[in-house]
């Protein structure tokens, strides 16, 4: 009977539930600091309760089974009841989505158009990176990276570049049998072969049985300094630009 009940309540909420504007992503984040993070870690990361930016309990859950949890805890674990008018579950809800969904689902806020400027522009990015075909090779190609990252990994990729290389741009040295030391981006590698790509562009094949010694080297080619660069406004211009940024979505 209670089971029932709860669904209906929450058929109810759902129908009601408004779409999502960036000022509901942004009140949502405020509620989440004073109700979640405690447990949950200051920006998803997790702690007492599970990590809500990796967890695929979050991207798997339709909306009202979220809600549910959300609304009236899971029983028998230490996430309890949330006891908040609905109006602010959605908004939560609104935020914690955002955490792992694609950048591109998710309202962002920002001046696009001012974004596509910063980063043709002072930004300087189509040094290394390609958009449809145009710009550089030397880091990933961003034509669809809105729908790749979440927003939170799109404004760390810029914002901290050296905290979580992007794969297949780790640098490394590899010390060889033979008393040769290569150096450049590990392009791949497995437990038999390596994909060295040297300063030079050339790529090296290794075989894994011929490196004595290999070593990540910490650190991303791409600049550290865009926090400093970019003004608070122009930082969310240009992650709004990067977030819309989808081979699959209109442009
Ligand atoms: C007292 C600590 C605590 C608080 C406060 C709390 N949670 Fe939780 N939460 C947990 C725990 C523990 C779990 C794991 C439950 C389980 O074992 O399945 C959990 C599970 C979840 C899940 C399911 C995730 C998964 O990977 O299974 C979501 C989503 C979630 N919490 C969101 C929230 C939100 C949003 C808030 C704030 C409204 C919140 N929690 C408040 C402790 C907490
Ligand atoms: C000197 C070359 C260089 C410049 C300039 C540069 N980047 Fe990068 N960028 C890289 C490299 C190399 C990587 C991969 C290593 C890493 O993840 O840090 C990367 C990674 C990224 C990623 C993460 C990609 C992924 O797949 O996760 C994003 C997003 C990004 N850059 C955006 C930008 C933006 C926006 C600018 C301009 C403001 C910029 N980059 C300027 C070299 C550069």
């Amino acid at each position: 009977m209670r089971i029932s009940l709860l669904f209906v309540l929450a058929a109810i909420a759902m129908a009601q539930r408004p779409a999502w504007k960036q000022e509901d992503v942004a009140a949502g984040r405020q509620l989440y600091m004073s109700s979640c993070s405690g447990c949950h870690g200051l920006t998803g990361e997790g702690g007492r309760g599970p990590n809500l930016m990796t967890g695929r309990a979050v991207s798997r859950s339709t909306d009202e089974v979220l809600f549910q949890a959300l609304k009236f805890g899971l029983p028998g674990t230490d996430m309890p009841p949330t006891n908040l008018p609905d109006e602010k579950l959605w908004q939560i809800m609104a935020y914690v989505r955002g955490l792992s969904a694609p950048a591109y689902e998710i309202p962002v806020e920002g001046d696009e158009k001012a974004g596509a400027a910063l980063y043709f522009g002072k930004g300087g990015c189509t040094r290394c990176h390609a958009i449809a075909g145009k710009g550089g090779v030397s880091g990933p190609d961003l034509t669809s990276i809105g729908h790749q990252r979440s927003l939170n990994l799109i404004r760390e990729a810029v914002l901290d570049p050296g905290r979580r290389i992007a794969p297949g741009y780790q640098r490394a040295t590899l010390h060889l049998k033979s008393g040769q030391t290569l150096e450049g981006v590990l392009r791949d590698f497995t437990t038999y072969n390596y994909t060295l790509q040297d300063q030079a562009g050339e790529l090296h094949f290794v075989k894994a049985a011929d490196v004595t010694d290999q070593r990540i080297l910490p650190g991303s080619p791409m600049p550290a300094n865009y926090r400093e660069l970019l003004t608070a406004a122009e930082r969310r211009d240009l992650i709004k630009f990067l977030s819309r940024l989808s081979a699959r979505g209109a442009q």
